[in-house]
C-alpha cells in the first residue's frame, strides 16, 4: 500500500506541517543533574526533525511532579535554558516542537520528593504500579510506588498555576506549543477516572467533577499562552498503565471530549490501550465515537506502522499519527516511511537511562 496520505501536510495551529507523521512523547531519564536538558538532549530530538511535529518527553512542571529520575522539568531557570538549545536545534534542522506537560501525581516516591515527603494524588490510594528513585547514596532502581497524600481542595489552584507557569516557560524556551498530559495514569488522569479518585468535593464523583481539574488546567494554560492554537491534550481512555480504572470511560470521555470542542485546542491526542497489551472492543468503540463527537484535529498513537497509519488518515478515522517506539529507534522515520523502507528494531534495554547508546546512535538511511 502506498503511504501516501501520512506524507500530506497539514495545518496546526499557525504551523504548516509537512506531513501527518508525528513524532510521540517519550521519556528517556537521561538529563543532566537538576533535570536539566543538554546538548545530547538537542542532537536527539533534532535527528528527528523531518517529523511533521515533535511531541517532547513528559516534562515535570514543579518538583513535586517527578516520578522518575533524570526526567526534565520546565520549572527552573536552568531547566528553560537547557530546552532552549533543544529548540533551537530542532527549527535549525527544520523541524517543529510541542513540550509536553507532566505532573505524576501517585506514580512517584518520597525519594524523589521534596523534604522526602509523601506524593500528592486526588485520593490517599495507592498504585500498585512502580517508578523509578535514585537515592542519596546515588544508586538506583524501581521502586513501588507510595501512599499519596489527598490535596486539599484549597491547593488545587496551585496545581493549575504550575501546569500555567510551565506553559510560559516552555514558549520562553522556544517550543512552538505545549501538550497537557492528562494520560497514562498521571495526575490529571487520576483525577478523570473513578478508580484513583474517591474525592468528595467538587473534584470528584460526577463525570462533569472529575473532569474540572483537567478542564482548569487547559484554560489556564490557553489563558496564559494567549493562543488556544498552541495547546493540545493527551488522554487514554481504557488505559490500564499505572493501575488505572474508570467505571465508564464511555460517559467519562465522551464528557471530556465534547467539552473539548469549544476551546479550540491544536488537537485532541489519543493514546490507544493497545500498546500495554490492554486493547479492546470497547476502546476501539469508544474512538471511533471520539472522532465523531470532537470536531476539530485529531492525532491517535498506539501500536501503528507505516502501512495502518496511512490507512487511517486515508480512513479519515484520525488527521495526525504519532508514532512511540519506532522514532526511538528510527530518527529518519518519515524519509522511510515515505520510501518504504526497513525500520530499525528499538533495543528495550536502552529505553530508559544512559547516554548516546540507544539514543543519538541509530543509523539512518543514508548512513
Ligand atoms: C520508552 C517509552 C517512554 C514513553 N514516555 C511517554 C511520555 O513521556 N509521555 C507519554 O504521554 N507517553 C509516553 N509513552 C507512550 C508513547 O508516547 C506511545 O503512546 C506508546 O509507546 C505507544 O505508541 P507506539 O506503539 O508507537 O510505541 C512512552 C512509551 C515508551 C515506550
Amino acid at each position: 500500500m502506498s503511504h501516501a496520505a501520512l506524507l500530506q501536510p497539514y495545518r496546526l495551529g499557525s504551523l504548516e506541517l509537512p506531513n501527518r507523521i508525528v513524532m510521540a512523547p517519550l521519556t528517556r531519564q537521561r538529563t543532566q543533574p537538576g533535570n536539566v536538558p543538554y546538548a545530547l538532549t538537542a542532537t536527539y530530538y533534532a535527528q528527528r526533525a523531518s517529523a511533521g511535529l515533535i511531541i517532547s518527553e513528559a516534562s515535570q512542571v514543579c518538583p513535586e511532579g517527578q516520578g522518575y529520575a533524570w526526567t526534565p522539568g520546565i520549572h527552573s531557570p536552568a531547566q528553560i535554558a537547557g530546552w532552549q538549545g533543544v529548540t533551537q536545534a530542532v527549527h535549525n534542522a527544520g523541524g517543529r516542537i510541542f513540550l509536553q506537560l507532566w505532573h505524576v501525581g501517585r506514580i512517584s516516591h518520597p525519594e524523589l520528593q521534596p523534604n522526602q515527603q509523601a506524593p500528592v494524588a486526588p485520593s490517599a490510594i495507592q498504585a500498585k504500579a512502580q517508578c523509578y528513585v535514585q537515592y542519596a547514596d546515588g544508586s538506583h532502581g524501581m521502586a513501588d510506588t507510595a501512599l499519596p497524600r489527598a490535596l486539599e481542595t484549597a491547593e488545587l489552584p496551585g496545581i493549575v498555576q504550575a501546569y500555567a507557569q510551565g506553559a510560559a516557560n516552555a514558549i520562553e524556551a522556544g517550543f512552538d506549543g505545549v501538550e497537557v498530559h492528562a494520560a497514562n495514569g498521571y495526575l490529571l488522569d487520576q483525577f478523570l477516572c473513578s478508580g484513583s479518585n474517591q474525592r468528595t468535593d467538587a473534584y470528584g464523583g460526577s463525570a462533569e467533577n472529575r473532569a474540572r481539574l483537567v478542564l482548569e488546567v487547559l484554560d489556564a494554560v490557553v489563558a496564559r499562552l494567549g493562543d488556544s492554537g498552541k495547546v493540545g491534550i493527551r488522554l487514554s481512555p481504557y488505559g490500564t498503565f499505572n493501575d488505572m480504572h474508570d467505571a465508564n470511560p464511555e460517559e467519562t470521555f465522551s464528557y471530556l471530549v465534547g467539552e473539548l470542542n469549544s476551546r479550540h485546542l491544536a488537537y485532541l491526542h489519543i493514546n490507544r490501550p493497545d500498546w500495554t497489551g490492554a486493547g479492546s472492543a470497547e476502546a476501539e468503540a469508544l474512538l471511533n465515537n471520539l472522532r465523531k463527537l470532537y470536531q476539530r484535529t485529531l492525532m491517535v498513537a498506539g501500536g501503528y506502522d507505516a502501512t495502518s497509519g496511512a490507512q487511517t488518515v486515508q480512513d479519515n478515522s484520525a488527521d495526525l499519527v504519532a508514532y512511540g517506539r519506532p522514532y526511538i529507534a528510527n530518527p529518519d522515520l518519515a524519509e522511510r516511511i515515505a520510501q518504504n523502507a526497513a525500520w530499525n528494531e528499538p533495543d528495550v534495554s536502552t529505553f530508559y537511562g544512559g547516554a548516546e547508546q540507544g539514543y543519538t546512535d541509530y543509523p539512518t538511511l543514508s548512513a
